[in-house]
């Protein structure tokens, strides 16, 4: 396959490759002086094959999880890079999932003001979203990606094969961003439709990753910043952080398939839409959670929705929601509006 080229507008450029096999790539992406970043379950699977790869690289293992993205892991993942005698010229590689993506790219970003990331995903919500658009971060404060950076990796190596080992909770996490691109592409949502019995099937989803990416790496290509058009890639997380506060054992991906489902409520109540088109969107959205179906707590997710850092004022709720095939609008409202509907919509059930 050919590799998706991005570009951004501060000319910094990154590549996205899908070798056949990622790690044994590696040697041609890293050159001669790397370090090697992952977590304990990824090496438990992977850190021989890593070893092998790159037989003079020296492999740094975090604790697995969003409770370790935090300045105390970076501190330590730096001081490995100083040890390991890192210079300008070497290249930081961070093999796993998006907790050790975003923590990898800003250690690279931050080490000697800058050296090279090289980032191989190995699941599915990194392949199709984190390791591609040059976001980093660490949480901070209890603040999710309170501190961090805009940086492009050099290079990302997707490589399906990763999938076959992670488990069903990281497959739905990654199949709710998918069908978030669903929403925003059109093509990609007749695609998913046509498939709709495959939308918990990993090689399926796996097939369509290149396209999810070469939609993300144009939106990243037009706005590396997020400054307009790149807030359309928080389609459904408005509403869907605040189900992920409040309902802390549904994986992220979860959260933004219920995400969909009530954004595309509050759609058909304010605006002009597609009411058939939106409804079956949300049908996709119920296959995809399927048998992950808890009923969720609509005043919660109100309550915290208002902590949202996407909102300019506490008093108003801001949400990209689906409106047509390939269409979708910002949608603001004021905070007791959008509670008050969110109460109305109610409980979704799948
Ligand atoms: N930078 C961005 O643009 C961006 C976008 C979306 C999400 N994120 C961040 O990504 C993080 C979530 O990423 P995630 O969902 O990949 O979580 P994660 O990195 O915690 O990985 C999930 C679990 O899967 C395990 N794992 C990874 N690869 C595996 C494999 N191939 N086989 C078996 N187990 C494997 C990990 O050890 C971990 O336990 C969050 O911190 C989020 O903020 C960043
Ligand atoms: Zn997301």
């Amino acid at each position: 396959m050919r590799p998706i080229r991005i570009r951004t507008k501060t000319e910094e450029a990154s590549a996205v490759y899908f070798p056949r096999d990622a790690l044994r790539a590696l040697k041609k992406y890293a050159g001669d002086s790397a370090l090697i970043f992952t977590d304990e379950n990824v090496f438990r699977l992977y850190g021989e094959r890593m070893r092998e790869s790159l037989p003079g690289a020296k492999i740094h293992v975090m604790p697995a999880g969003e409770a370790h993205k935090v300045p105390e892991t970076l501190g330590g993942l730096l001081q490995a890079m100083a040890e390991a005698e890192l210079t300008r010229a070497s290249a930081l590689v961070a093999v796993g999932g998006g907790v050790v993506g975003d923590l990898g790219g800003l250690a690279a970003a931050l080490y000697m003001r800058g050296i090279r990331c090289i980032q191989v995903p190995t699941t599915l919500l990194a392949q199709v979203d984190s390791s591609v658009g040059g976001k980093t971060a660490v949480d901070f404060c209890g603040v999710k990606n309170l501190i961090g950076a805009f940086r492009q990796p050099e290079a990302v190596l997707v490589d399906g094969a990763f999938l076959q080992t992670l488990p069903a909770r990281e497959i739905l996490c990654g199949a709710g961003e998918i069908v978030k691109y669903a929403a925003l592409d059109g093509a990609l949502f007749d695609l998913l439709r046509e498939r709709r019995e495959d939308l918990c099937d990993s090689s399926f989803l796996s097939s369509v990753v290149p396209r999810c990416i070469a939609f993300k790496a144009e939106i990243v290509r037009r706005d590396p910043q997020e400054s307009g058009l790149r807030r359309c890639l928080n389609l459904g997380h408005t509403t869907g952080h605040a189900i992920e506060l409040s309902h802390p054992e549904l994986s992220h991906g979860a959260c933004v398939l219920y995400g969909i489902l009530y954004e595309s409520a509050l759609a058909k109540r304010y605006l002009q839409c597609d009411e058939e088109y939106l409804s079956r969107l949300e049908a996709l959205c119920k296959r995809a959670l399927s048998a992950h179906a808890p009923g969720i707590d609509a005043a919660a997710c109100a309550r915290l929705a208002r902590l949202d850092k996407k909102n300019r004022s506490a008093e108003q709720i801001a949400a990209v929601v689906p409106v047509r095939k390939g269409e979708f609008a910002l949608l603001e409202l004021a905070y007791e509006e959008y509670a008050h509907a969110l109460n109305q919509i109610g409980e979704i059930t799948c």
